[in-house]
């Protein structure tokens, strides 16, 4: 069983000040960043880019777990690792050749994670799952924080469990989209091992009482 990790998204920091939200987040013991990249196309908001993941890279050790919400991914792996991300998701549903783009992100010593929408099934992923690192089950449409967890969503990550299981394979699950205190349980009980939180970790007031109730 994989340990439960809190990736918070720094979408929901203060855009002027990503240094002190990366403080913020390294004094909670939360240990990965979860960064938002978004193009306009894929999503209908935009973010940043490699130069955030780079300038971060000098401010913290934690794990930095790349998101990436970006129509044609294969064009930006090379240059999202060289900018010192830890782990590079991308969406399945924005490239053709999801398998060779999970080698080479691997190939490159990164952690190779796979996102879905939520209208993308969880068996689409059932003959790439030997090849990734990490499976992310959106809980939102991407593109904006702030939103309500669709719980429907969370079937998928029963259901992923149960092909990581079956397959005897040791992926993380991830969920990203509107994970608060309430939701998290949910999502830890369906079997998800990375709970990414935006608005629910910068708005809390006691970070680190968070990351403690529910990382470990
Ligand atoms: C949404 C992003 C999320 C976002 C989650 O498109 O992928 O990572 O930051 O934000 P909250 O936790 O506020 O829903
Ligand atoms: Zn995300």
């Amino acid at each position: 069983m994989n340990k439960t990790i809190i990736s918070p998204s720094i979408l929901a920091a203060d855009f002027a000040d990503f240094g002190k939200a990366a403080a913020e987040i390294d004094a909670s013991g939360a240990k990965w960043v979860h960064m938002d990249v978004m193009d306009g196309s894929f999503v209908p908001n935009i973010t940043f880019g490699p130069q955030l993941v780079r300038a971060l890279r000098k401010r913290t050790q934690s794990f930095l777990d790349v998101h990436l919400m970006i129509v044609q991914p294969n064009r930006y792996i090379r240059e999202f690792a060289d900018a010192g991300a830890d782990g590079i998701t991308f969406h399945f549903e924005a490239e053709t050749h999801a398998q060779k783009v999970l080698c080479e992100i691997r190939s490159l010593g990164k952690k190779a994670g796979i996102a879905i929408n939520p209208s993308t099934p969880a068996s689409m992923l059932e003959e790439i799952l030997p090849f990734i690192d990490l499976a992310l089950i959106m809980t939102v449409n991407p593109g904006f924080g702030g939103q309500s967890m669709i719980p429907q969503c969370l079937e998928k990550v029963e259901k992923l469990a149960k092909m990581r299981e079956k397959a005897k394979l040791n992926f993380r699950i991830s969920v990203d989209g509107g994970i608060n205190e309430n939701t998290a349980v949910q999502a830890k009980n369906a079997g998800a091992d990375v709970l990414v939180m935006g608005s629910a970790f910068f708005e809390h007031s006691a970070k680190k009482t968070l990351i403690d109730r529910f990382q470990g």
